[in-house]
């Protein structure tokens, strides 16, 4: 089972970037998690992070084209606006899981909405780089319940 985690614009900046927002962790601690994750889960994790919208965009449609099993999905702030990166969840056969590091509805307005929630099996919001563990928990559920 390959997992594609994904992540947008600024999150390579995780550790340094309003650390009161999105705590002290790095993306590096988060893929290392996920490492040992991959012998716990049986699964392979892709990782791949980019700030640029059609990067995300290719990885996307690549995980469709390659029979990826599913998508962890942390689409920053492209999940406020992008109606391309929901076209593109929408244009694939993968089921996708959005998260997100802080509680976006306890923030500015325009960070409750996101376009790219209704093409994704769930949304796991505010709990930290914990949110990706839960991801990658439902989401092996959610493939053996497909089954
Ligand atoms: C975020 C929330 C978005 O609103 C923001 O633009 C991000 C990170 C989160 O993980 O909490 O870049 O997706």
């Amino acid at each position: 089972m390959n997992i594609l985690l994904l992540n947008g614009p600024n999150l390579n900046l995780l550790g340094k970037r309003e650390p009161n927002v999105y705590g002290n962790q790095t993306l590096d601690d988060l893929y290392n998690r996920f490492n040992q994750l991959e012998e716990e889960y049986h699964v392979k994790i892709v990782p791949f992070q980019s700030n640029h919208e059609g990067a995300l965009i290719d990885k996307l449609h690549e995980a469709g084209e390659k029979g990826f099993s599913g998508v962890i999905f942390n689409p920053g702030a492209f999940t406020h606006y992008s109606y391309a990166i929901r076209d593109a969840i929408a244009g694939i056969d993968v089921p996708v899981i959005e998260v997100h590091i802080s509680n976006v509805h306890k923030r500015e307005s325009f960070r409750r909405e996101s376009v790219i929630s209704p093409v994704t099996i769930g949304q796991i919001v505010g709990f930290g780089l914990y949110g990706y563990e839960l991801a990658l928990k439902a989401m092996v559920e959610y493939i053996k319940r497909e089954r």
